[in-house]
């Protein structure tokens, strides 16, 4: 049987993390693609990897390339290329950068790979994950954008230490776009079983769902020199397993949303069943009259993205 065969487009930070995650969990064969002037850099990071194979135990054909004919026929293709924002740039100027990218990225994932599902990962993730789909015009089960499930990861993450309790016991979901909009829902937060409301006063809840909003910030700030790969590349790692075993894992991340919350045909944030036919099913909350509210706004920020982002592409 042929092993699942998954691309990763950008051997930086984070697309390399993601390729050593997705090694080390034996998910499949990987490629690891950059831009031409990067020379021999993928290569150098794939066999740098795939030396560590009998220390780990795995596998996993590891190859580093800047050809796509390398890439062809994959299964998986995760795209996490882009420029990070640097000092003089605008955010207008960052995002017309990474959507000329990642429209590049996705015409050769769509000619080389025509039947791979895609996980997208540059920034800004909502308008570059609609980018990827537009251009593939691959069905929208195929191509999805990973960032709920590292920001409730974040979420996981500081409401355990808050309470001095594991991060496996604690449960989360978020939804909205990938930014300061984002809205965790209170009303799913859970320790054990446990309603959060029952063991967190409402104060110190609003203030750990604002430094999660703020997560990718707060490791810009601390690193300096660019931001989180870590989390990120873990996070990434959970969906392509997902797909590649048919896990059917009810994970946060941003589909096509067109009847779905009255979105009407775009990428946000929302509960979603990923298994091998992709995005399976998108759950729809019920959800209470603040989070619908936060929801609402968030929709209207990636709108305004999207429509911004068309303006700079025409
Ligand atoms: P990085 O700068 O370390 O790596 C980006 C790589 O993309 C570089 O090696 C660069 O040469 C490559 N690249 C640029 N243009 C390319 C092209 N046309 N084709 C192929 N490769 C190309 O950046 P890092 O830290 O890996 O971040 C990558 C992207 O992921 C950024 O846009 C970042 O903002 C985003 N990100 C998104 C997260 C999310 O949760 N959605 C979390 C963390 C990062
Ligand atoms: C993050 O949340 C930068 O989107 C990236 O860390």
């Amino acid at each position: 049987m042929r092993r699942s065969k998954i691309s990763i487009i950008g051997a930086g930070n984070v697309g390399a993390t993601t390729a050593h995650w997705c090694a080390a969990a034996e998910l499949g064969d990987i490629v690891l693609l950059d831009i031409p002037q990067t020379e021999t850099m993928p290569a150098g990071k794939a066999l740098d990897l795939l030396e560590a194979s009998p220390i780990v135990g795995f596998d996993s054909k590891i190859t580093g390339t800047t050809e796509y004919s390398d890439t062809s026929e994959s299964d998986i293709v995760v795209i996490t290329a882009g420029l990070p924002r640097k000092p003089g740039m605008s955010r207008d100027d960052l995002l017309k950068t990474n959507a000329s990218i990642v429209t590049a990225v996705s015409e050769q994932v769509c000619k080389h790979s025509p039947n791979a599902f895609v996980i997208v990962v540059s920034n800004p993730l909502d308008a570059m994950v609609q980018r990827a789909q537009k251009v593939t015009g691959f069905p929208p089960c195929r191509v999805m954008g990973q960032a709920g499930v590292l920001d409730t990861a974040r979420y996981r993450t500081f409401l355990a230490m808050e309470l001095g309790v594991s991060v496996e016991d604690v449960q989360g979901m978020l939804m909205g776009g990938h930014g300061d909009t984002m809205v965790p829902l209170r009303t799913c937060t859970s320790v054990g079983g446990i309603p959060i409301s029952q063991l967190l006063s409402a104060s110190r809840l609003e203030e750990i769902i604002e430094r999660t909003r703020k997560g990718g910030g707060e490791i810009v700030g601390l690193l300096k020199t660019g931001s989180a790969f870590y989390a990120p590349a873990a996070a990434t790692t959970q969906m392509v397993e997902a797909i590649v075993k048919d896990k059917k894992r009810l994970l946060p991340l941003a589909a096509y949303c067109d009847s779905e919350y009255q979105v009407g045909g775009y990428y946000v944030g929302v509960p979603a069943i990923l298994g091998a036919g992709g995005v399976e099913k998108i759950i729809e909350l019920a959800l209470d009259e603040q989070e619908q509210a936060e929801f609402q706004k968030s929709v209207e920020a990636v709108k305004e993205l999207v429509k911004t982002m068309e303006e700079l592409l025409a």
